[in-house]
């Protein structure tokens, strides 16, 4: 069984992907889930061209169904990430994913072209973070006409560097909005970020658990919600644009599901809390069962599978 891909030049061993923002920045991690975890590539957490504060704790909580965190999304800039992708480069295990954020169109731009010497395999652009809102209020990836200018921005300087576009559930129309970022030039899609935002609230003291109130939620329980938006994405921009699955992603037959919405990648981001580093590999190691029961030769075969069946129908 072939679990590996060439995706926009680009060679993975395996289908899966540590998502954006669960183990930060530090190429100790990156090493430990990319050389012994059987992660098939690695995504940076979101960097912004200048250092930035997050929220204050609680950020995070966290049931078998579903976590809730509003981190705020805090970093300390190119110049500490330089230093550590620097070092995971230097070995490089696995293809680098870096992903940027901003608070304007223009530092789209100028972060894309700060992380540019990182060296990066694809760029994923985060316009879909419930916390950071253009100058109407809303998420960047809220609006067509706003999300096509990020990537129509951050494509004038990305060069030969694959330009993924991070997209958020919580619109009307996904499909809307992939239609106009693929016409601004993106090469492919993260589908999805964090959904919500959610609430849960301590029953003895009645208030928000979060600090921050609300915050995105994440794991098993908006899986549903994923591959929806992943099938959406797929058919909306009919099959051209390799997307990377993300959204409650835990074992290996919800990594196929992603394949047949029409996913090449798939990411994996709270299941590493619950599963640990090396969900990865076990991930791996399920898909390989299935598509061995199955007689599934190589998994390209499956990307887009469900759209295949109903088109026949
Ligand atoms: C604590 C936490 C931090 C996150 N930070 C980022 C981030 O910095 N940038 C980003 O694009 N997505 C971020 N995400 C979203 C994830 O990359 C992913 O899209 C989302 O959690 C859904 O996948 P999952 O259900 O496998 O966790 C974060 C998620 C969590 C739980």
């Amino acid at each position: 069984m072939n679990l590996s891909q060439t995706l926009l030049g680009v060679t993975f061993e395996n289908p899966t992907v540590l998502a954006s923002g669960i183990l930060g920045i530090t190429a100790s991690t990156w090493m430990r889930v990319a050389a012994k975890g059987g992660a098939g590539a690695i995504t940076t957490k979101s960097i912004w061209l200048h250092e930035h504060k997050g929220h204050p704790n609680p950020t995070v909580i966290s049931t078998e169904h579903w976590t809730l965190n509003a981190v705020g999304v805090p970093d300390a800039g190119p110049e500490k990430a330089k230093e550590e992708i620097g070092a995971y480069n230097a070995q490089k295990p696995a293809p680098l994913i870096v992903n940027i954020i901003a608070e304007s169109v223009e530092n789209y731009a100028k972060t894309a072209e700060a992380v540019l010497p990182f060296h990066p395999d694809f760029l994923e652009v985060n316009i879909s973070c419930p916390n950071v809102e253009d100058e109407f209020g809303k998420p960047f990836a809220c609006s067509a006409p706003v999300a096509a200018s990020v990537t129509a921005a951050v494509k004038a300087v990305a060069g030969k560097v694959p330009v993924f576009i991070k997209l958020s559930p919580n619109v009307l129309s996904i499909a809307e909005i992939a239609r106009a970022c693929a016409k601004a030039g993106a090469d492919g899609f993260t589908v999805i970020n964090t959904a919500g935002p959610g609430m849960a609230i301590d029953l003895k003291s009645r208030m928000p658990i979060l600090s921050n109130k609300v915050g995105g939620i994440s794991g098993p329980a908006i899986k549903p919600l994923a591959i929806r938006c992943v099938a959406d994405v797929y058919a909306a921009t009919n099959g051209c644009c390799p997307i990377i699955g993300t959204g409650g992603v835990h074992t290996g037959e919800d990594a196929i599901e992603m394949l047949l919405a029409g996913a090449s990648l798939v990411g994996i981001g709270t299941a590493v809390w619950k599963r640990g580093m090396d969900v990865f590999q076990k991930v791996c190691d399920e898909m390989t069962a299935w598509c061995d029961a199955e007689g599934i030769k190589d998994v390209t075969e499956l990307i887009g599978g469900m759209h295949k069946v109903i088109s026949k129908r």
